[in-house]
């Protein structure tokens, strides 16, 4: 048999250590893993003289934008930065224009991301005002419903507890999990509005109105919902407070169905870090004390925390300039940044290797039911991220392939750059460069059993 191609001289982690081995790829998906002389033929050999492959990256928190919103970022510059970033998989966040809320909004967005995508791109929805309409929108492919719980943005009303029971058991109905930005929107919006009636506007105004407590009560009482939900899967985005993660701890142990996300610049800035970054390093939830950060590192090492996100926000460096702190739009890009600082924390013994590889890799592809992905093995999709673990080089805004360029981990050095990154077999990414056209990645849907 003559394969598609071989990958050889390469290195991988592989049943708990790094061996030398080589890929054969055959219509996308990974057919032989093993030494170079039990490779079969092959149309093409690339030599990756010894450098490491890993699972391609699964970033399960993306605003791609695109759409009204393509001034922001499009599916073309969002995957660009994917592919960049070592990143094969995204999922896209429903907050768009117009809203992925319905069937039709999530078909159109699948249509027109499919012309121009270069990863695997899957959507989430937020949830519809009919309930009803939860499971056809899961049946057309929708990897999960993202509950907004800061604000009213999609159809369901998050001060009504009843409501959002009703609305996530039809989620359990359809084997599909909620992931959440846990902020209480009563909470929030009665703490915005002092701040506000008392004229003040700045970092610290911020700061203050998006509390821990405005995390922490939102994930205590989504988990007290979830806990009552027979096969709910709750999934907690962007966790940032010790004492969030704790509930999400104390419930795993009660065997409850529950997830969390957390992202890089949670787990690797401080508030203190806003003096210098300014408003250009807004995100909701915003950045947290050095307590709450060592508990983050603590949990995503003693697997109380599941993923590693991105939360990938692009906005245009007016829109993250404006005249208040209340107008600023929130979120930094991190596709092309994520992977380079998390192997970074590895050579600084925050984090073990193979716990990278679970948390970028293996558990996002579990949580969102991405069954030929996230591993390196026999018969999955050949999405492989090639990396340059000892490659030291500086992060560089100018050099991004988001339309935001800007990153509160501007000019930092880093120790681990993705060099090649291959999406279903086909080299994506090589050396930083975009080698294929827009279209060649897949608009990719949840199976259903
Ligand atoms: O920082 C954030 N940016 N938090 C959010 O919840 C929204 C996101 C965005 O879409 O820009
Ligand atoms: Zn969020
Ligand atoms: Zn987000």
């Amino acid at each position: 048999m003559i394969v598609d191609s071989i990958i050889n001289n390469a290195k991988a982690y592989l049943k708990g250590e790094i061996v030398d081995c080589c890929f054969a790829i055959e219509e996308g998906k990974i057919q032989k893993i093993g030494k170079e002389t039990h490779m079969p033929k092959a149309d093409q050999k690339i030599d990756l003289h010894h450098l490491l492959v890993i699972p391609g990256v699964i970033d399960s928190h993306v605003h791609l934008r695109d759409e009204n919103k393509a001034y922001k970022e499009t599916f073309q510059t969002g995957t660009a930065a994917a592919a960049a970033g070592g990143v094969t998989t995204v999922l896209d966040m429903p907050n768009n224009s117009p809203m992925t809320m319905s069937v039709e909004t999530l078909r159109n967005r699948m249509q027109t991301a499919a012309r121009r995508v270069l990863v695997n791109v899957g959507f989430y929805s937020e949830f519809p005002v009919d309930k009803q309409k939860i499971k056809a929108i899961a049946e057309e492919g929708a990897f999960g419903f993202k509950l907004f719980m800061a604000e009213q943005l999609g159809g369901l009303n998050v001060d009504d507890d009843q409501a959002l029971r009703e609305a996530f058991e039809a989620t359990a109905q359809a084997e599909v999990p909620v992931a959440v930005h846990a902020e209480d929107h009563q909470l929030l919006k009665g703490a915005v509005e002092k701040s506000k009636l008392a004229h003040k506007n700045d970092m610290n105004a911020f700061l203050k109105a998006h509390s821990e407590n405005v995390e922490s009560a939102s994930v205590e009482r989504l988990l007290a919902i979830n806990a009552q939900i027979e096969k709910m899967h709750l999934h907690v985005c962007h966790i940032s407070t010790q004492k969030a993660v704790q509930a999400v701890a104390e419930a795993k142990r009660a065997d409850k169905n529950v997830t969390c996300e957390v992202t890089p610049h949670h787990l690797l800035l401080t508030r203190e870090d806003y003096e210098k970054a300014g408003t250009s390093a807004l995100t909701m939830p915003p950045l947290r004390s050095r307590e709450n950060v060592d508990a983050l590192w603590k949990a995503l090492n003693d697997g109380s925390i599941d993923t590693v996100g991105s939360d990938h926000a692009p906005h245009t460096l007016q829109e993250k300039d404006a005249a208040t702190i209340w107008e600023v739009k929130v979120g930094v890009p991190g596709l092309e940044t994520t992977l380079p600082l998390i192997l970074t924390a590895v050579h600084k013994n925050r984090v073990t290797f193979s716990r990278v590889l679970e948390v970028l890799c293996e558990k996002p592809a579990e949580i969102f039911h991405l069954t030929d992905r996230g591993k390196l093995d026999e018969g999955k999709n050949a999405d492989l991220t090639v990396v340059d673990f000892n490659a030291k080089f500086k992060i560089d805004v100018a050099g991004f392939k988001s339309k935001a360029k800007f990153s509160p981990f501007n000019k930092l050095e880093m120790q681990g750059k993705p060099v090649k990154t291959f999406v279903n077999g086909e080299l994506v990414m090589d050396e930083g460069e975009i080698v294929v056209k827009p279209g060649s990645g897949l608009v990719i849907r949840r199976a259903h059993s």
